[in-house]
């Protein structure tokens, strides 16, 4: 059994952007679908799962996806977000997601920043206590760029020599 999946959700188009930029420099036996249409994980040796951070953490539909994870299963978690790169606020929601599937083999996580909408940012400019992250993440307008997708590419190729070395 050597099939890889690569999953997502993407409300804005950022994720799908570099769960196809993964999947493309996958070289055998890939399926690339939208969290909601997977059906049989059974059949897979890897999965790349892929989601944006919402409130600081894993959207629901992708927390229930990770619950359901057979123990030992390989995974490779991504995520994209509209905070500093390094920041903790980029930095935990993935964090939280490793935590929630750990009986997996997590082989690995990768992260970069994705334009935060138009509409979420003027919502969240209106409250006191998003102000200062609203100013913080206006800076995410050009991501994900060519570097992203590129350390997207290299993360799926290490990420599949990790996975045919065992190296876990
Ligand atoms: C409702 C909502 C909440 C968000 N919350 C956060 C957040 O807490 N931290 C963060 O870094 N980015 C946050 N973002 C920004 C998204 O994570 C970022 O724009 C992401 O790239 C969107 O991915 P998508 O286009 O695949 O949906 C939020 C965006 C929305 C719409």
């Amino acid at each position: 059994m050597t099939k890889i999946l690569v999953t997502y959700l993407s409300q804005t188009g950022n994720t799908k952007k570099i769960a196809e930029a993964i999947f493309e420099s996958l070289e055998r036996d890939k399926t690339i679908e939208p969290i909601d249409e997977v059906q049989e994980i059974e059949d897979y040796s890897l999965i790349f799962i892929g989601f944006p951070v919402h409130s600081h953490s894993v959207p629901f539909k992708i927390e229930s996806f990770l619950r359901k994870i057979p123990q030992g299963k390989k995974i490779a978690l991504f995520s994209t977000h509209g905070s500093l790169p390094g920041s903790r606020l980029a930095r935990e929601a993935l964090e939280h997601a490793a935590v929630i599937v750990s009986k997996a083999k997590v082989l690995g996580t990768f992260s970069c920043r994705g334009k935060v909408s138009m509409a979420a940012l003027e919502f969240l400019s209106k409250s006191p206590e998003h102000k200062a992250w609203t100013e913080m993440a206006a800076s995410s307008q050009t991501h994900p760029d060519e570097g992203d997708i590129e350390d997207a590419k290299s993360f799926a190729k290490w990420i599949m020599t990790l996975s045919t070395q065992d190296q876990v």
